[in-house]
């Protein structure tokens, strides 16, 4: 047996992403009887897919466009005609004054992540170490297993706020975030809005009080955008993207229906854009150009934001509001269930308050019985204590055929009742 480093054990270890994705694929390929509830593939929208069939033929018919896609190395900070739209396309429809240098394409939001993370976080030049503050978890499952270093996250435990018996919402504890910024250690601090896994979003004031603690830390605050505006567009409220000097916004193409060309987007000060670009030469020299390609004329003709307002969010906005009313009729009066208010993302968050079972043992009774869902345990990463709440809560994704997802929900509904009435 060879010998891994330190760093090469931590990446390299059986993970909860390593686990979604490979559950994914599984049911994606070889498993097609499979209830397909985990992982987070976009749906295939039939007038999203048609738009991607179009281009790719005007892709063909476009002179050497096809030729210059697949032979070509792009610069790793990514390709110079597509960053010149995506700057100016921001620019219009969010109010902000970017320019090409502030922009970074990496292979995925995911690698962006990898990238941001151990660049503002881990031992430090001058022998001190920092952390990324998650100001709320459930946080996004992918972010756990980044750090080259242990110990990468520190996170804060949310208030809940109870909607209605069977609906509640996480809120940022202010509180707790100051408490955990003032031990003067944190490099960044990072949110998903919308939230993967609750489908939560912060709101316009807890994201403007996030940032400006972070100003005042002179740190930056990451704002995952992966489904949020201007594009995909899957948000269900009023939130106002934001943008500052201090802030690094990142975008994917995944959501919009393209997760297979692998591209994401990093909004931040050129400093921050370039050490980005930086790191995708040394990792993979440069990116993947065929989503750029794909979705550029998309970005100068404005039909990417009717896309995303007119196909986009109200798919996902349906499928989620659908799902929930299956919810409370499968569920009805089994004490102790209830949803996260549903308010973007492609997720429904259920709370199981009465599981005499981890949501870990509930994961693998569903998946013995064709459904596959996602336990919420392993989004609870980087919290000082203990919470038992974080093993009562399941991530189901709800935009696949409606017909599968309320079978699903029925099955998921039935094992529970077994269970707790047992
Ligand atoms: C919140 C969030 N951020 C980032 C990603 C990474 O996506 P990709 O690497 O496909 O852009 C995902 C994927 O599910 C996500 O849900």
């Amino acid at each position: 047996m060879f010998s891994f480093s330190t760093s090469g054990t931590r990446l390299s270890a059986r993970s909860g992403i390593l686990e979604l994705m490979d559950d994914l694929g599984r049911a994606l390929t070889t498993d097609p009887g499979m209830r397909m509830l985990g992982g987070g593939n976009p749906a295939h929208i039939p007038a999203i897919d048609a738009v991607w069939r179009r281009r790719m033929t005007e892709l063909m018919h476009d002179g050497d466009a096809l030729e210059r896609t697949l032979g070509n190395y792009d610069p790793p900070q990514g390709n110079p005609p597509f960053l010149k739209s995506l700057a100016a396309f921001l620019n219009r429809h969010c109010g902000w004054d970017l320019t090409p240098a502030h922009l970074a394409i990496t292979a995925g939001g995911q690698s962006a992540f990898f990238y941001l993370f151990n660049l503002l976080a881990g031992p430090m030049p001058d022998g001190t170490s920092r952390r990324i503050l998650l100001p709320l978890v459930p946080e996004y499952i992918g972010y756990a297993n980044q750090g080259l270093h242990p110990d990468l996250f520190l996170a804060c435990q949310p208030e809940i706020e109870e909607l209605s018996p069977h609906e509640f919402k996480y809120r940022v504890s202010f509180p707790r975030v100051e408490a955990a910024l003032a031990q003067g250690n944190i490099g960044a601090i990072c949110v998903s809005r919308p939230t993967n896994p609750t489908g939560n979003v912060l709101t316009n004031d807890e994201i403007s009080r996030l940032s400006d603690l972070a100003l005042a830390a002179g740190i930056p605050l990451i704002i995952d955008n992966a489904y949020g505006l201007p594009f995909p567009g899957a948000i269900f409220t009023d939130a106002t993207p934001l943008f500052a000097d201090h802030i690094i916004l990142t975008l994917s193409l995944s959501k919009l229906g393209l997760p297979g060309t692998r591209t994401g987007i990093v909004v931040a000060r050129p400093e921050i854009a370039s050490a980005v670009a930086a790191m995708t030469s040394v990792i993979g020299l440069a990116n993947t150009n065929a989503g750029q390609q794909l979705v550029k004329p998309l970005l100068d003709s404005d039909e990417l934001l009717h896309l995303s307002r007119q196909i986009i969010r109200p798919f996902y906005e349906t499928r989620s509001l659908e799902a929930g009313q299956w919810f409370h009729e499968a569920f009805a009066d089994t004490p102790g269930w209830s949803l996260h208010r549903c308010e973007g993302s492609f997720f429904r968050w259920l709370r199981l308050t009465h599981l005499p079972i981890s949501s870990r043992e509930l994961y693998q009774r569903l998946k013995s019985r064709q459904v596959l869902v996602v336990p919420g345990e392993d989004f609870f990463f980087g919290l000082p204590d203990p919470w038992p709440h974080s093993t009562q809560c399941l991530r189901l994704n709800c935009s696949g055929n409606p017909e599968t997802v309320q079978e699903a929900i029925g099955i998921i509904a039935d094992e529970v009742k077994t269970l707790q009435f047992a």
